[in-house]
């Protein structure tokens, strides 16, 4: 076996994002229920929300229902709220042991009154931690998320609170529901889908963006790790020239 640089655990940058695809392939594949699918995902979820922690990712943005997965049947809707509502109440324990600080980006005014109640409970339980925080995009739409934002600057203006000539990219950033966090540096996609489909639109301008021909449950430890060797060979220049 070779040693050297080469087999050290790759570092990460502040914030990895990921779309989460491929579930329903993975399951049709085995003759198994979407929603079997969805379940193994889940799996695939707990490994990873560690393994991150593990490599020194601050920031783990998931999507996990977007404001676009309503139009699926019903009973997989009801089946993905089912698993949200079971990773919060199994994991949560769990998560706040290891630190983990967990914050719903997302639309929560037409989810049902229990859904929004779990997931205030779990950011206002693990508020003060200071492990890794945990993002998950839920009832989520880049689109919708821009939307909200120009309603509450709007507002701002209509109150005369400041003038439209006032408006910065700071004050939509803190408008947005990840005000506070770092913009993504990594977008990972699994599945082999090549698209943003409406994830973090304003937060994604200067992201890297790794497509991995990899169902989602079945992205694990290495998979992670080879998303991190991948970014770490991109040269980011955000607009300027190499530095020498
Ligand atoms: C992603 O897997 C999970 C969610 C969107 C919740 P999909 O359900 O989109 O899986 P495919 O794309 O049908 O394989
Ligand atoms: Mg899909």
């Amino acid at each position: 076996m070779p040693t050297g640089p080469d087999d050290s655990p790759p570092s990460s940058p502040p914030h990895v994002a990921i779309v989460m695809d491929g579930n329903g392939r993975w399951a049709a594949a085995r003759g198994k229920s979407r929603i079997s699918g969805h379940q193994a995902g889940v799996d695939a979820v707990r490994k990873i929300v560690h393994h991150a922690a593990k490599r020194g990712t601050r920031y783990l943005t998931l999507f996990s229902f977007s404001t676009e997965n309503w139009k699926r049947p019903k009973d997989e809707v009801q089946a993905l709220f089912a698993l949200l509502k079971k990773f919060v109440e199994k994991d949560l324990s769990r998560l706040h042991d290891e630190g983990v600080r967990v914050c719903v980006l997302g639309n929560r005014t037409n989810l049902p009154v229990e859904t929004q109640k779990l997931l205030s409970n779990v950011e206002e339980k693990t508020r003060s931690n200071t492990g890794l925080n945990l993002n998950i995009a839920f009832n989520y739409g880049g689109r919708d998320e821009i939307r909200r934002m120009v309603q509450s600057i709007g507002q701002k203006i209509l109150s005369e609170e400041i003038k439209p000539d006032q408006v910065t990219e700071e004050m939509i950033c803190k408008s947005l529901d990840t005000a506070g966090h770092p913009d993504p540096d990594m977008i990972i996609r699994t599945s082999g889908e090549n698209r943003i489909s409406n994830f973090l639109l304003w937060q994604s301008a200067y992201s890297e963006f790794i497509l991995l021909d990899v169902l989602w449950p079945d992205f694990g430890e290495r998979e992670y790790d080879q998303a991190l060797k991948l970014f770490s060979k991109r040269n980011r220049r955000i607009g300027g020239v190499d530095s020498k």
